[in-house]
C-alpha cells in the first residue's frame, strides 16, 4: 500500500483556526438563540474600498470584449501592479527594490508556507513563540524536525517573545558549548535557556506581530539584519500588517535596513490592508542579490528559484484581482484604505482600554489590529469562558506557541456595533 509523508503525523491534529472554528461551530449548533461575536481569526468584515471595487468592476467588464479580455497573465503579476509596489511600498520610503523583485500571489499564507520548500532539508530554523502556526506547520511537514515533545518541535530554535523582551526576540546567541545535533531526526529542541551550538539559518520574523501586535525598531531589525550577515542566514519577514504601523520611526518594510537586500524576502498583503481576504492578492519580495550555496558551496540566487517555483505551480492572480489592487495606489486608494485601517485601529483601541479597565495587562492595538491580553489563566479555559458566557470569540494564546500560554488574542476585524457589544459581555462575564 501507499506510503504517507509520516511528518504529518508529527503535527497536531488540526490547525488552530480550524479547531477553533469546530469548537465554535459546536457550541453555535448547540445555542443557535445566541448571536456569537468573532474577535477570533484575524479575518476583516468591512467592505472593499470603493476605488477597489470600481477597478474590479471595470476589470470584470474588459473581460467581456474580445479586444480587452485577458487569458492566462504573467505568472509573477502584471508590470502595472509589481511597479506601482515597488514605488509606493518601497522606493517611496527608501527600500531599493525594484519591480522585477515583486511576485504577485494569491496570499501571504501560501507564500510564506511554500517558501521553504526551496531550502535544504537539514535547514536550521529560528522560530518566534509564540507565532503564526504556518511557519512551524509547513516545516514540519517538510521534516525539518523531529517530533513535539510538550509543545515544542524539536530542531527549531525558538525565539521566545515575552513581556521580558517586549515580546521582540534579539538574535540567538550561538553557544560553542552546546554540541551539535547527533541525528537529524532527533536534534534537541532549542530555546534561550538551550542555546544553539550553530546559528540559524533560516529565521522567521513578522512585525507588527501576529499575534501579539508588537513592532519592531531600526535598532532590533538592524540587529537580525546583521546576525544574518554573519551567519550566512535568510530572514523571512513577515509584514501583512505593516499598514497598521503609526508610530513614527517604526520600519515598515526589512528593506528600510541597510543591506537587507542581500538577506531577506519579505511577504505583505492586501488582505489587512484593503480588505481582501476573499479576493485573495498578496505579494512576496525576493531581490536578486539574496544568494544561498548549494552542497558544493556554489552560489544560486533565490529569485532564480523562487521565478522557477512559481512559473511552476503558480498560474497568477486573476485581472481583475490586480487591478483592485492596483487601485490601492492611488490617491482615493490611499486615503480610502487608511481610513479603513483607522477604523479597526480604532476597535483596537476601545479593546485595548476595556482590558486594561478589567485589571488585565496588554500589548498590541496601537499598530496592529491585534490586542495580546495577559489573562493570569489557562488560555483554553479563558476562551471557553468568554464563548460560553460571554458569546465572543478570541483566540487561546497557547495556540501560538507555549509562550503563549496564559494570554489570548483579540482581533479588532469586526463592525464597531459587534466590538462594543462584545466588550460590554465580556466585562459582565468577568464580573
Ligand atoms: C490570523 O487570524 O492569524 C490570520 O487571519 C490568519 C491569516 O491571515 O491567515
Amino acid at each position: 500500500m501507499i506510503r504517507i509523508n509520516e511528518n504529518y503525523t508529527k503535527l497536531k491534529a488540526s490547525y488552530l483556526f480550524a479547531d477553533i472554528a469546530k469548537r465554535v461551530n459546536a457550541y453555535v449548533a448547540a445555542h443557535p438563540q445566541l448571536p456569537i461575536i468573532r474577535l477570533g481569526i484575524g479575518d476583516v468584515t468591512e467592505p472593499l474600498p470603493p476605488v477597489c471595487l470600481a477597478a474590479l468592476h471595470a476589470a470584470t467588464d474588459e473581460m467581456a470584449h474580445r479586444a480587452t479580455f485577458k487569458g492566462y497573465g504573467p505568472e509573477q503579476g502584471y508590470a502595472f501592479l509589481r511597479e506601482a509596489v515597488a514605488q509606493h511600498d518601497f522606493k517611496a520610503h527608501g527600500a531599493p527594490i525594484e519591480a522585477d523583485e515583486i511576485f504577485i500571489s494569491d496570499g501571504s499564507k501560501c507564500d510564506v508556507a511554500n517558501i521553504q520548500e526551496i531550502f535544504a532539508a537539514d535547514t536550521r530554523l529560528a522560530i518566534p513563540d509564540p507565532v503564526y502556526p504556518v511557519y512551524v506547520d509547513t516545516n514540519v511537514m517538510a521534516g525539518r524536525t523531529g517530533a513535539n515533545q510538550d509543545g515544542r518541535y524539536a530542531g527549531i530554535t525558538y525565539l521566545e517573545s515575552t513581556a521580558a523582551n517586549g515580546y521582540v526576540p534579539a538574535p540567538p546567541a550561538v553557544s560553542p558549548s552546546n554540541p551539535p545535533a547527533v541525528s537529524p531526526s532527533n536534534p534537541p529542541a532549542v530555546s534561550p535557556s538551550n542555546p544553539p551550538a550553530v546559528a540559524a539559518e533560516l529565521i522567521y520574523l513578522c512585525f507588527p506581530n501576529n499575534p501579539t501586535g508588537a513592532v519592531a525598531t531600526r535598532a532590533q531589525l538592524a540587529a537580525w539584519v546583521a546576525y544574518a550577515k554573519q551567519h550566512h542566514a535568510v530572514i523571512l519577514f513577515d509584514a501583512a500588517y505593516e499598514s497598521y504601523i503609526r508610530t513614527p520611526g517604526i520600519p515598515r518594510s526589512i528593506y528600510e535596513i541597510e543591506g537587507a537586500r542581500d538577506v531577506a524576502i519579505e511577504f505583505r498583503s492586501y488582505s489587512k490592508l484593503a480588505g481582501f481576504t476573499g479576493l485573495r492578492c498578496a505579494y512576496t519580495v525576493v531581490p536578486k542579490s539574496l544568494k544561498a550555496r548549494d552542497a558544493d558551496g556554489n552560489e544560486h540566487a533565490i529569485h532564480a528559484l523562487w521565478n522557477r517555483r512559481h512559473t511552476t505551480k503558480f498560474n497568477g492572480v486573476s485581472y481583475p484581482v490586480q487591478k483592485a489592487a492596483a487601485a490601492v495606489y492611488t490617491a482615493e486608494g490611499q486615503a480610502q484604505t487608511r481610513a479603513l485601517t483607522d477604523f479597526y485601529l480604532g476597535n483596537a483601541k476601545l479593546i485595548r482600554e476595556a482590558v486594561q479597565q478589567l485589571g488585565m495587562s496588554c500589548i498590541g492595538g496601537d499598530n496592529a489590529p491585534y490586542i495580546w491580553v495577559n489573562t493570569g489563566r489557562d488560555s483554553w479555559e479563558f476562551f471557553d469562558l468568554l464563548l460560553h458566557k460571554a458569546q465572543v470569540v478570541c483566540t487561546p494564546g497557547a495556540g501560538f506557541g507555549r509562550c503563549g500560554e496564559g494570554h489570548v488574542r483579540i482581533s479588532a476585524f469586526n463592525s464597531r456595533e459587534n466590538v462594543t457589544t462584545a466588550l460590554t459581555r465580556i466585562a459582565a462575564a468577568l464580573r
